[in-house]
């Protein structure tokens, strides 16, 4: 069986659900249900006695060596993590806590296990490390797309607290021999994404007629990848990855955000017409956010020549799916929408103006 942390979050969960769908083998499912986890985006799986969920924290290497002596688990996927960069900047201290702290623990457990697994099974071991294009730091407009040996330039919290659990995740390979594999991957998008982000923020306050919260300029890009394409590139690296080695998983799909925006409001206008004007008409300018990075892109080129894989999803294939999700999963919206999600928005967007020269 499989080990996964961080499985009732966005790209965990799509990930267990993709993984049962293809596999028989079970899956221990540890995540510690904060804000971000969702036990009901995995309510398919309810009475499937193929997925064992468990709550904690990565951070409890107690629990964590328990679990893994009683499962024996072949391999760890680790996705937990604290994972928004607003967050990050308003409140740092749980985004060490759970990447870097939190991954040492992990890294501890998982340790002390190994190292008393008979020699076959310590080969065949593997520890697959989830992290993401932003320990690159930031592009310009005419730089190439991040690369395996691109300089580490973390430049908010999140992303220096993710680059942190990196170093820690290279070192025990170095140092311990651990059949380690990191992944740094794009920004993701698709079913089951907290409305905190920028895609699924926009669609949920498009259909409820709130403002769309552009920061800045609206100029910085992304590199979008739909989340079922990330979970092919885990699957495929965590069967044919060479321990040791870092693998950029990324969309081939950069976009400055108000293209996105206006994509996304293009096709509700269409799937989901108002009774008068466009979704557009509801974009606001606000305040830019602190130490914004400009632009990010990945060179997916190794994990294609060296692993055989590549996106399915065109941008435009997999943000029509996202938003007909969305129209069809109202009930999951109006329920991750609760008293702290409120709490949340009120925090990050109350204090934003509109920049001075920019007309709405
Ligand atoms: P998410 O915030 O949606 O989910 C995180 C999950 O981790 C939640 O279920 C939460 O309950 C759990 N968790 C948090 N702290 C924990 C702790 N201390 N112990 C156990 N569980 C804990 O995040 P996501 O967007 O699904 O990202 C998953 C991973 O992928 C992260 O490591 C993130 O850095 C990385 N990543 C995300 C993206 C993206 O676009 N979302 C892109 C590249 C990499
Ligand atoms: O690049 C991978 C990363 O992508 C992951 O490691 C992170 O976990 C994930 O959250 C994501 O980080 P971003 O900061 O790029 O994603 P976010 O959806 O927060 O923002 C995307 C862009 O949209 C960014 O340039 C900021 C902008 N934005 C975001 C919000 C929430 C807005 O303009 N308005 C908003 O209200």
């Amino acid at each position: 069986m499989i080990f996964i942390t961080g499985g009732a979050g966005f790209i965990g969960s799509n990930f267990v659900l993709d993984w049962l769908a293809q596999h028989d083998e079970p899956v221990i499912n540890f995540d510690k249900l904060t804000y971000a986890g969702n036990i009901n985006n995995l309510a398919s799986l309810t009475h499937d006695p193929r997925h064992i969920f468990v709550q904690g924290d990565i951070g409890d290497t107690a629990q964590v060596a328990a679990l893994l002596e009683q499962y024996k688990p072949r391999a760890i996927v680790h996705f937990a993590a604290e994972s928004h960069v607003d967050r990050s900047i308003l409140g740092p201290a749980a985004f060490v806590q759970t990447n870097v702290n939190g991954t040492f623990g992990l890294l501890e457990a998982t340790r002390a296990f190994w190292s008393n697994l008979p020699e076959s099974e310590k080969a065949a071991f593997r520890f697959l490390h989830v992290s993401t294009d932003e320990v690159y730091g930031t592009l310009g407009p005419n730089d190439a797309p991040f690369t395996e040996t691109t300089q580490y330039a973390p430049n908010s919290p999140y992303s220096a607290s993710k680059a942190a659990s990196d170093h820690l995740v290279r070192s025990y390979h170095h140092t311990y021999g651990l059949p380690t594999l990191t992944t740094n991957c794009s920004n993701n998008y698709g079913p089951y994404h907290f409305p905190e982000k920028l895609i699924p923020l926009m669609i949920t306050n498009a259909r409820a007629g709130k403002p769309l919260p552009i920061y800045g300029d609206g100029q910085q890009v992304r590199d979008w990848l739909y989340v079922s394409d990330h979970c092919a590139a885990i699957r495929r690296t965590l069967e044919a990855g060479v321990p040791g080695e870092v693998y950029n998983i990324g969309g081939w799909n950069e976009k400055a955000n108000l293209e996105v925006v206006h994509a996304l409001c293009d096709i509700l206008d269409k799937l989901d017409p108002k009774s008068s004007g466009s979704y557009r008409d509801q974009i606001a300018y606000v305040t830019d956010r602190p130490g914004h990075d400009r632009r990010y892109a990945i060179d997916a080129r190794k994990i294609e020549r060296e692993l055989g894989w590549k996106p399915a999803e065109t941008f435009e294939t997999g943000i029509r799916k996202t938003v007909q999700w969305y129209l069809d999963h109202q009930d999951w919206v109006s329920n991750v929408q609760s008293g702290d999600y409120l709490k949340w928005v009120e925090q990050n967007y109350s204090q934003r103006q509109t920049p001075a020269g920019v007309q709405q």
